[in-house]
């Protein structure tokens, strides 16, 4: 099969002719139709990320339909339209045992553990535990998006951020997971501060439904938001990832008001300064935020299917591996807006 595949960390990705992948008994192949491009892929080929052993073929954010099932795999079959929660839970350890499959003690995630989804096929273990099932009405565009930064964002604005009406939320990083959070956000009432350093990416934070946009290259972003909400958000959420975005997103915060960290941490292992004294006195929430456990998808597929939420618009580019190989070295920075997707076929 094709797939594009590095040799070493920052190496140009190449397009190449790899082996097929092989089912696992757990597991399941799956014949991709899309593949996000996420920040996290670029991470990993930045060497970000200690699980990535060389060389690799990444690619975690994707959709298709099964082509062939494990032996001890009971509830999927083939020609199933599925995608995966990217967290590769194992079921079995205590976090899976408290249904916290996010923060599986042993995870297996495609594209980083094992090889990923910039390919025809792509292995998925641990079928049982991760595939999500999508019905026929959800584009397979779409579907790969769910797999991680629309599944990360809707935890991120509603289980973690408990997002309610009329509240006001911060977004910092207007991409794939921002603009993702931006969406969910306003679908919930929720009155919407779009901050990132691009103009192309505040514009679409407008139309999926941000009431004020910042530029954070111009603008003092804590006393902007303070100005705007009278004393500070509920929620602010960093969906960029440095130690810059999380301090300014906790400064956006009103009091008793809830921090959620999406954004990965790269620099300094990622530890990031934070004014505990304010924490305390303010009685602020500092949470975290990590993908979604694959029995927590129906509620929020059972919305894109009823149009309470509609994904579709973030998808701004679709685009074969060679091009995908050539955007995934140059994701960094503001990188592209919107969401791009990778379709192995064309
Ligand atoms: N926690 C999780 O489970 C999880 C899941 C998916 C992605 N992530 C992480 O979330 C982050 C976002 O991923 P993505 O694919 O949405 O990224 P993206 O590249 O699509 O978007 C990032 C956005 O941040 C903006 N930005 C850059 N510098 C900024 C700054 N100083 N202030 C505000 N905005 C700035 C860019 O212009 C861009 O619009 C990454 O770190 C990714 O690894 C985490
Ligand atoms: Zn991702
Ligand atoms: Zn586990």
């Amino acid at each position: 099969m094709r797939a594009i595949r590095y040799g070493g960390f920052q190496a140009t990705p190449e397009v190449v002719a790899v082996p097929d992948p092989v089912c696992t008994d757990d597991g399941v192949v799956v014949e991709v139709e899309a593949s996000g491009l996420c920040r996290s892929d670029w991470h990993g080929w930045m060497g970000h990320d200690p699980d990535i052993a060389l060389p690799h073929v990444p690619g975690h954010e994707f959709a298709g339909r099964i082509r062939e099932v494990g032996s001890s795999v009971g509830v999927w079959h083939v020609g199933d339209r599925v995608t995966a929660s990217f967290v590769g839970a194992c079921g079995r350890c205590e976090a899976c045992r408290r249904g916290q499959h996010q923060v599986c003690d042993d995870q297996q995630q495609v594209g980083f553990h094992c090889w990923g989804s910039f390919a025809e096929l792509v292995a998925v273990p641990r079928g049982e535990q991760n595939l999500v099932r999508i019905p026929d009405e959800i584009p397979m565009d779409v579907a790969a998006l769910l797999g991680c930064r629309f599944g990360t964002a809707y935890r991120a604005v509603v289980h973690r951020g408990r997002t309610r009406t009329g509240e006001w939320v911060v977004v910092h990083g207007c991409g794939g997971v921002g603009l993702s959070s931006v969406l969910i956000a306003a679908a919930r009432g929720a009155r919407v501060v779009a901050v990132d350093v691009s103009t192309a990416a505040l514009e679409r934070a407008r139309r999926f439904g941000a009431v004020a946009v910042l530029n954070a290259s111009q603008d003092d972003v804590p006393s902007a938001v303070h100005d705007l909400t009278g004393g500070g958000a509920q929620l602010s959420i960093d969906a960029y990832g440095s130690a810059a975005t999380a301090r300014t997103s906790i400064s956006c915060l009103g009091k008793r008001g809830r921090h959620v960290q999406v954004g990965l941490l790269a620099e300094d292992g990622g530890t990031v300064r934070v004014p505990m004294a304010a924490v305390l006195s303010a009685e602020l929430d500092i949470l975290g935020s990590h993908g979604m456990p694959a029995h927590d998808y129906p509620e929020m597929i059972a919305e894109i299917s009823s149009g309470g939420l509609d994904p579709r618009p973030l998808i701004e580019r679709r685009v074969g591996l060679d091009d995908g190989a050539r955007l995934l070295a140059d994701a960094g920075g503001a990188g592209r807006p919107g969401v791009t997707i990778i379709d192995p076929r064309s």
